[in-house]
Formats: structure tokens, C-alpha cells, sequence
């Protein structure tokens, strides 16, 4: 039995952010020590409200959620209503939450836990724009050194970008948060779009999810019908790429991936590849690795995996 790993997720839900939420609450190896939100698919007010009632979903309405930033550190916040809806959680009809939100700042949060728990202990998980991670880092550097690992979905660099051509929506969005988060020298590892760009859903899939007979099965078979027919329509593939769950799964089953440690610098300045994260794949400057950068994935192992633990509810 591994021991539980102690996890922050930071989270912008976001239908796969909450298929991510959901596996890691199902999983009695990982202990969610609290759920801080961030402006990112849509506005904070709806990303605070969203980590709450997914939490409820799970039966689980003693998880502490916490609000963080608002905004980019830099720039106007971008939203993509367009993939995930209106509410950001559209698909199943979930009631309104009853579970309060935590009082304390988000990133007031993360430095607390992070300096309470023991050195090496605190796992964070980021399924959105870093700007929470970020502000953190910028207000106290001294928790970098006990932060055992940062795992985080973002960047691409053999798929490029799925909000231009160049970048990815959760880099894209703040550029200076990533780049931050990329220099801490903390250990960081990375999910990027030629990962996630291999996790289809597929009708298969989904019907595996709403197989289970649980209400969480049902949410989450509503939940990735909705969020795959925006790529079904518009690149005309066969399903969406459920990104954010490749976090979690990493931390169960990190056998399901693998990539390179390479040297990852985030473009701030040019607006045309603005969010572009220049990873050294093939290592042709000296400038050292700063990432686990993945780009392959066992996807009928990953399926597998959330069915088996979405199960367990
Ligand atoms: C990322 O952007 C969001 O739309 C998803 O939740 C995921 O975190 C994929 O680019
Ligand atoms: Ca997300």
C-alpha cells in the first residue's frame, strides 16, 4: 500500500477539472488537504461555486474550498465558455451548493498548508491558469523548498496550442504566472496537450462511466458528453481530450505516462506566441531542465483507472 500523498488542488472547474476532482476524492491514497479556485474557464464566482458542488457530488462536504485570484497577474482574463458552457459545469443538472466557502484566501491557503504540513510533504496539483501558484511563490519563496512536487496540466509543444496557434488555454491565459511557476526550481511536472491530445473520450467511454450506477457515474458521463462536442465539432474527431485527470492519474499511476526532463521557458512577450511553452525536447541549448515534461500515455490504462476509482463512490 503506497502511503497517501498529501494534495492542494488548484483548479478552475471546468468539466474535466471535475472528473479530476472527483478520482482524486475517490482515491484512499491521496489526502485532499483542500481545493483552492481561480479565474480560468470561467470567473472566479463560478469556479469557487463549481470545486463546491462537485465536492457535494462526492458526498464529501468537509473538503475545504477556497478562493484565490480573480485575474491574471498581468493580463485581462480569458474565459472559454465556448468549450465548457455557460456555468462552466454545464451538462448534468447539479443542485446549488450548501457547503460554505472557506474565508481565507486561496493563496493564503497554499503558503500555510505548505509551511504546516512537513517538509517534502505537499503535493500540488494545477488543473488551470497558475496564477493561485503563482502569487504564492512571489509572496513567500521559502515554501518552494518543501513543496514535495508540482504537477500541473499545461503547454504543449509537438501539439502546439488549442487556444492559438502556439499555446495552450491554461498557460495562455497567464503567461507570467507559468513562467514563475516554470523558473521556482521546485520539482514540476508536466501534462501537456500531446498527452492529454492521446486521453480521447469516446462513446465507449462514457457509456463505461454511466455503467458504473452511481450518481457520480451519471454526473460524469453527462459532465464529458457535454464538454466533448465542442472538439467532436470542431476538428471532427471522434471525442475530446480529457486533460485535467492526467494530474491525478499521474499521482496513482505514474507507470501510465512517460516524457522527458527537459528545459521549459514560457514566451511572455511576443503577442503573437504569447503562452508558448518552448520546451528543449531535443535538448539543443545548455540551459538546464526545469520540468518532467510528459508526451505519452497508456489511454485505455487511464480510462480504466478513473472507471475503477469513479467507481468506488
Ligand atoms: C485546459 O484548459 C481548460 O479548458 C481545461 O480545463 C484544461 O485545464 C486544457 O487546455
Ligand atoms: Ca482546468
Amino acid at each position: 500500500m503506497p502511503r497517501t500523498r498529501k494534495i492542494i488542488i488548484d483548479t478552475d472547474p471546468g468539466q474535466d477539472d471535475a472528473v479530476a476532482i472527483l478520482t482524486a476524492l475517490a482515491s484512499d491514497t491521496l489526502d485532499v488537504l483542500g481545493i483552492t479556485a481561480v479565474a480560468g474557464n470561467v470567473p472566479l464566482a463560478l469556479t469557487e461555486r463549481n470545486s463546491r458542488m462537485i465536492c457535494e457530488l462526492a458526498g464529501r462536504a468537509d473538503i475545504r474550498v477556497f478562493a484565490g485570484c480573480d485575474r491574471p497577474l498581468r493580463r485581462q482574463l480569458v474565459t472559454a465558455e465556448e468549450v465548457h458552457g455557460r456555468t462552466g459545469l454545464d451538462g448534468p443538472d447539479l443542485p446549488p451548493p450548501g457547503m460554505p466557502l472557506q474565508s481565507q484566501h486561496a493563496v493564503d491557503f497554499i503558503i500555510d498548508t505548505i509551511r504546516g504540513e512537513a517538509e517534502g510533504e505537499v503535493t500540488i496539483c494545477a488543473l488551470g491558469p497558475l496564477t493561485n501558484l503563482a502569487a504564492a511563490i512571489e509572496r513567500d519563496r521559502t515554501i518552494l523548498s518543501r513543496i514535495r512536487e508540482i504537477v500541473l496540466m499545461g503547454g504543449a509543444y509537438f501539439e502546439a496550442g488549442n487556444v492559438t496557434p502556439a499555446a495552450e488555454f491554461n498557460i495562455y491565459v497567464d503567461p507570467h504566472a507559468a513562467a514563475i511557476v516554470f523558473a521556482c526550481g521546485a520539482p514540476v511536472t508536466v501534462m501537456p496537450l500531446d498527452v492529454t491530445h492521446k486521453a480521447l473520450t469516446s462513446p465507449e467511454r462514457i457509456e463505461a462511466f454511466r455503467s458504473i450506477g452511481n450518481p457520480v457515474g451519471d454526473a460524469v458521463a453527462k459532465l464529458t458528453a457535454f464538454f466533448e462536442r465542442f472538439d467532436v465539432e470542431k476538428y471532427g474527431i471522434g471525442g475530446a481530450p480529457l486533460h485535467d485527470p492526467c494530474v491525478i492519474a499521474y499521482l496513482l499511476q505514474p507507470e501510465l505516462f512517460s516524457g522527458r526532463s527537459v528545459n521549459v521557458e514560457i514566451e511572455t512577450s511576443s503577442e503573437l506566441t504569447m503562452g508558448m511553452t518552448v520546451a528543449d525536447w531535443w535538448r539543443v541549448t545548455d540551459r538546464k531542465p526545469n520540468a518532467m515534461f510528459m508526451n505519452d500515455i497508456d489511454d485505455t490504462g487511464y480510462f480504466s483507472l478513473l472507471t475503477r476509482k469513479l467507481a468506488l463512490f
